[in-house]
């Protein structure tokens, strides 16, 4: 169970105020729960059956700079990397990748559907790493000017099968984060339940064991609903 203070933090979000006519949507979950499958298919089906601009991009990564960071991030070959340098050089990469990126194009009427933002934070060094949601939200808050997404679409999967998937994908290579136990990945997936239970009207629950055209389904719907909703960024 998360501690009080994880609790606290994660029932009062701060809330950014409305950012521009476009629409920032998250892909979050664990490895291999289909989140960029399906984030390339809603970005066809947004261009190609809504007439949307659409941006596609990913954490930590998406900026020259995020896409270095990324490298060390999963370097294989730094296998004990201090909990709280990890957990800052993700939100390092997230402040520039919302500062170059996210803003400008949500402010410019574009959709951006980002594969992972600050909710795998929470997930992976706050609950994974025990830092606890309190720390990373303090100074990722700060990194990303509170910028929040719309929504976030949270994967769940049994983490075995996940890492199955993941696995067969890349022929047995797993990166670092991926290497992980069982038991972190089971608190990464519950962190991300837990979340979505207590904040509902951001978060929407994807059963990522349904077929690739179910889950796109899915989300489509959720995604139409969400872009008819007035100051959307405000609903949350
Ligand atoms: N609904 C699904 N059913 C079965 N297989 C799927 C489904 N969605 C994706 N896959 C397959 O599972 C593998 C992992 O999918 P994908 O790369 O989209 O996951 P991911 O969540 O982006 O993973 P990662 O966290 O490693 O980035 C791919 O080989 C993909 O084809
Ligand atoms: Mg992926």
């Amino acid at each position: 169970m998360p501690s009080k203070s994880h609790q606290t933090s994660i029932q009062a979000p701060a809330l950014g105020p409305r950012r521009g006519p476009g629409a920032f949507f998250v892909f979050e979950g664990g490895e291999g729960t289909g989140k960029t499958t399906q984030i390339h298919k809603i970005k066809r089906s947004l261009e190609e059956d809504l007439q949307k601009e659409v941006i596609v991009t990913w954490e930590p990564g998406g900026t020259t700079l995020g896409q270095k960071i990324r490298e060390m991030l999963l370097d294989p070959e730094i296998p004990k990397m201090d909990a709280r340098c990890e957990a800052l050089l993700f939100a390092a990469a997230r402040a520039e990748h919302v500062a170059k990126i996210i803003a400008p194009a949500v402010a410019e009427g574009k959709i951006v559907l980002c594969d992972r933002f600050w909710d795998a934070s929470r997930a992976y060094q706050g609950s994974g790493r025990a830092l606890g949601f309190q720390a990373i939200d303090r100074f990722n808050e700060w990194g990303t000017r509170a910028y929040y997404p719309d929504r976030v679409y949270v994967f769940d999967l049994d983490p075995r099968k996940g890492l199955e998937r993941a696995s067969a994908r890349t022929g047995g290579k797993l990166d670092r984060l991926e290497q992980e136990s069982y038991r972190f990945h089971d608190l990464v997936r519950n962190s991300y339940l837990k979340l979505a239970e207590i904040n509902p009207r951001r978060y929407h629950v994807v059963e990522a064991s349904s077929s690739i055209d179910e889950i796109h389904d899915d989300i489509m719907e959720d995604m139409k609903k969400c872009l008819l909703t007035p100051n959307l960024s405000s609903n949350v």
